[in-house]
């Protein structure tokens, strides 16, 4: 049952424009749909064709062609589909469905949370509201009425501008909305509930007045000012970037707390997860302020790349989601620390996508097949999507990029476009020749380059050579060569400097980039001054795994010397990584373990020395993270890794204890709580040195956090504490913090599950008796995605705990998947994800995870979980 990229056929019948009805009750609602169906031109010569309709968990009630009730042998009804077997050219569908928003648990299409109406439609959640054709190359322009009880829902809200409002019998109201824009059924949305708005307003580049609205429930109103703001600083970046203006009048956010992703970009009603838009100092960390900017950005960009320009099928969603994450990432970007924001996206890049890439499910940019579309929101689509964009940027520079940008939106305004229209638009304007280039979009696996240098010091010339090689994927098992861009440059060991470069004859100045398309390639560099350490991949140009057998000293060298702030980033990482791998082997092998004083004499440096960029600091002095260093080894040795990495922590916190405290000292700030980026720099500078002195527990850091916890200045650091507390073995110090807290917040749900999370990632023995007690949490529910999230999710990644040798973490994940299959199984094939990296693994939690993933397999399920259990069990 698999969908095929190569069966795209355009659809038989289009509809040009749709009119709905929506009678709401919880458990029976009616829909009522017109549609205004025509034959597609593509088909005008091929004879009768039925219509074939999306419909699913819809009870039909009625069915009219042209005003003409159906007989019972006109049409057909299976469990997906309804099928009319004669309609004329062109011509009117009325149907009439009743639907059970309030036993929607898979929040996909019409659900009810927290009493309020609300949809989903993205990727195929329409279907569940109406019979439609639902894909995204179908667009009509909408009119929609909302009927509800006007004391409960007193707010009805569609795509649009409002149109007609007014009383019916019963205490019943309507609000017709009209959306003039042709979109694809999965950019509808209705909402219904009683919330509060914050309105605000803002004023077109071209001079046109646009409302501004964010809708909660009531007790949220105060925490909206940082989604208002960063929707308003989006819209005018992205007139300023890439001319995009807003075109409707009004424009909607609306916070809801049941929600399986992040928010939805709905034309003109984009709907949120709650964690995503509402933000307050005392209930939002930095890095959720910083959350909420990116993804309010994210859904807004996307009224251009996405709806203005929309996908023709699901296997093109890079196409909006690789571009518009490119765009949320350059504005954040620029309206933050660009370095940091960087380092932050690659790391987690590397740790996470490389870590699909390598497994089961890995899949390239544009899938060839899928079962379950649902599945296919992953991080190879959009954060691996929005690096080949980047590279294209890149390639073409910005102004070529911007004027292919111009060219996509303008000659596929209103229409569903593909990879190749995109590509093909960028080739285009900059006469590249993009052929090689595309195969990163039907490739997948990540690229693994050997690069190998020389310094040839009679002739003042650096040789370098560059293999790569792609491993095989499932379903992909020969690669071919990749046109990778390297950025790179060459610093000088004795001025430090980075020397001025010639390839055949040419300068390329101090900072260029080379073109990797053959399997092997061979650089010469010559007529420099002095002997070299390459820094290469500079600003991770390129989504691949580069591998150079640099000395500790030459690491270092880098640390302190690269003109490039990521790559002496990097370094520090690199130079981590050796010292760890070295202690890695030291544990497994039961010898004693022996810190490198390098890395110490590198850490003293970075605390010692003078900074410019705090936050940049702070990422420097933090060390990889366990699952990244897990990345990197062939079979991961889970205790080993935490061993390692606990090890280089106190051993670096005891040798500088004084300058971790000093840093701490230095960084505490006065003034009221402001998420800008002096202060977030600082607050992250500061937490990272408390949690090396906490990590030795060392009394006055203990106290510290303490005081800091109790001073509840805000969320950043409340947390910050709260977490090396309850990740210290102090449960005297723990303990009464976390009743404290859960006390506190019990009201706030966002606040709630940071409690969680926080409890269940200790590394202490008992994280996994804490998730089965907190389950058990009046404030815990399976129905939440939120929660599911906070308190499995989060226990997943506790490394040590979920891979406890026992198997009891893969039992407890594998329990709650059975139980979410039936529930949500978007949710459930998400959350099975770990379980399915189990060739990763030693041999006995092999055999532990696979007979999980055999236990889930028996279970009757849903495409989603089948498809990605296939996969994981397949060989
Ligand atoms: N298009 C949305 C976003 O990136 C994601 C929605 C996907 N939803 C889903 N249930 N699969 O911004
Ligand atoms: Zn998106």
């Amino acid at each position: 049952q698999p969908t095929y990229l190569h069966d795209y056929q355009p659809p038989a019948y289009r509809v040009t424009h749709t009119e709905l009805k929506f009678d709401l009750s919880s458990s029976a609602t009616r829909v009522t749909a017109r549609l205004h169906v025509e034959r597609h031109p593509a088909h005008q010569d091929a004879g009768a064709l039925p219509l074939v309709l999306n419909g699913e968990q819809l009870t039909l009630k009625r069915i009219a062609v042209d005003g003409e009730e159906l007989e019972a042998d006109e049409y057909a009804q299976d469990d997906a589909t309804l099928t009319v077997h004669r309609v004329p050219e062109s011509f009117l569908l009325d149907t009439e469905v009743e639907i059970d928003p309030a036993a929607n648990t898979a929040l996909s299409g019409l659900y009810q949370s927290s009493g309020m109406f609300c949809t989903q439609c993205e990727a195929e959640g329409f279907r569940r509201i109406t019979f439609y054709p639902d894909r995204p190359d179908v667009m009509a322009t909408f009119s929609t009425t909302v009927i509800g009880d006007r004391a409960t829902l007193p707010v009805l809200l569609s795509n649009g501008n409002p149109v007609e409002s007014g009383e019916l019998p019963d205490d019943r109201h309507f609000v017709t909305w009209e959306d003039p824009h042709p979109k694809p059924s999965y950019l509808f949305a209705l909402v219904a509930g009683d919330l509060k708005k914050v309105e605000d307003r803002f004023t077109t580049q071209s001079g046109r007045d646009v409302t501004l609205q964010v809708w909660v429930e009531e007790e949220n109103l105060s925490k909206t000012d940082h989604a208002m703001a960063s929707l308003k600083r989006a819209m005018k970046w992205d007139e300023e970037t890439y001319g995009r203006e807003y075109d409707l009048d009004l424009f909607m956010i609306v916070a809801v707390n049941d929600f399986n992703m992040g928010a939805m970009e709905n034309k003109g009603l984009n709907i949120f997860n709650s964690a995503a838009v509402l933000t307050h100092p005392h209930t939002a960390t930095d890095a959720a302020f910083q959350r909420v900017e990116s993804i309010v950005a994210h859904e807004y960009f996307h009224n251009w790349s996405g709806n203005r320009v929309t996908c023709r099928d699901w296997f093109q969603l890079s196409l909006k989601e690789g571009f518009t994450v490119f765009r949320d990432q350059s504005f954040s970007a620029d309206t933050n620390s660009a370095p940091v924001k960087r380092i932050e996206d690659v790391s987690m890049f590397r740790t996470a996508q490389f870590a699909e890439d390598a497994g089961p499910t890995a899949h390239p940019i544009r899938p060839d097949h899928y079962i379950e579309i649902g599945n296919f929101y992953t991080l190879t689509i959009y954060e691996k999507g929005a690096e080949v964009v980047r590279m294209l940027r890149n390639l073409l520079g910005w102004e070529l990029f911007r004027r292919g940008s111009d060219l996509y939106f303008e000659r596929l305004d209103g229409q569903a476009a593909t990879i190749e229209d995109f590509v093909g638009c960028m080739s285009e304007v900059s006469g590249l020749d993009l052929t090689q280039f595309m195969h990163w979009y039907s490739q997948a696996g990540t690229p693994e380059i050997d690069a190998h240098g020389e310094y040839d010091y009679a002739k003042s010339e650096y040789h370098l050579t560059l293999r790569q090689r792609t491993a095989p994927t499932p379903g992909q098992p020969d690669k071919v060569a990749l046109h990778i861009p390297i950025r790179m440059g060459l610093v000088g060991t004795k001025s430090g400097q980075d020397l001025k470069m010639t390839v055949d004859g040419e300068s390329v100045g101090t900072d260029t980039v080379i073109h990797l398309r053959e399997y092997e390639q061979h650089f010469v560099f010559t007529d420099l001054a002095e002997a070299p350490v390459p820094s290469l991949l500079r600003g991770f140009s390129a989504p691949v795994k580069l591998r150079f057998p640099y000395g500790r000293e030459d690491l270092a060298f880098l640390l302190q010397h690269d003109s490039d702030g990521f790559n002496r980033w990097d370094a520090g990482q690199r130079l981590a990584m050796l010292a760890l791998e070295d202690l890695i082997a030291a544990h497994r092998n039961g010898v004693e373990k022996v810190m490198d004083v390098r890395v110490v004499e590198a850490f003293r440096t970075l605390l010692t020395g003078e900074t410019d960029d705090k936050a940049v600091l702070a990422e420097m002095l933090t060390l990889p993270s366990e699952a990244y260093i897990a990345e990197q080894q062939p079979v991961v040795d889970v205790d080993a890794i935490h061993a390692a990495r606990t090890f280089v922590k106190q051993s670096l916190a005891y040798a500088l204890r004084d300058e971790f405290m000093a840093v701490y000292r230095a960084n505490q700030l006065d003034a009221p709580y402001a998420p800008e980026p002096q202060q977030i720099a600082a607050r992250s500078l500061k937490n990272v040195a408390l949690s090396y002195l906490v990590a030795i527990e060392d009394e006055e850091a203990l106290s510290l956090a303490q005081a800091q916890f109790d001073a509840d200045h805000n969320m950043t650091d409340v947390r910050s504490a709260l977490t090396l507390l309850t990740h210290s073995s102090r449960n005297d110090l723990a303990d009464p913090a976390l009743r404290a807290f859960g006390e506190k917040w019990s009201h706030d749900p966002l606040v709630m599950d940071q409690w969680f999370s926080i409890q269940v990632t200790r590394p202490q023995a008992d994280a996994l008796d804490r998730v089965k007690f907190l389950m058990e949490h009046p404030k815990f529910s399976l129905k939440n995605p939120n929660k599911v999230r906070a308190l499995i999710g989060a226990f997943a990644s506790n490394r040590v705990n979920f891979h406890r040798i026992d198997g009891a973490g893969y039992r407890l994940l594998s329990d709650v998947v059975i139980e979410l299959n039936k529930l949500n199984p978007e949710i459930a094939a998400r959350l099975v994800t770990p379980l399915t990296r189990w060739q990763r693994f030693d041999e006995a939690r092999q055999e532990l995870m696979k007979a999980e993933l055999e236990r889930i397999r028996a279970e009757d399920l849903s495409p989603n979980v089948y498809e990605v259990i296939e996969k994981a069990l397949a060989d």
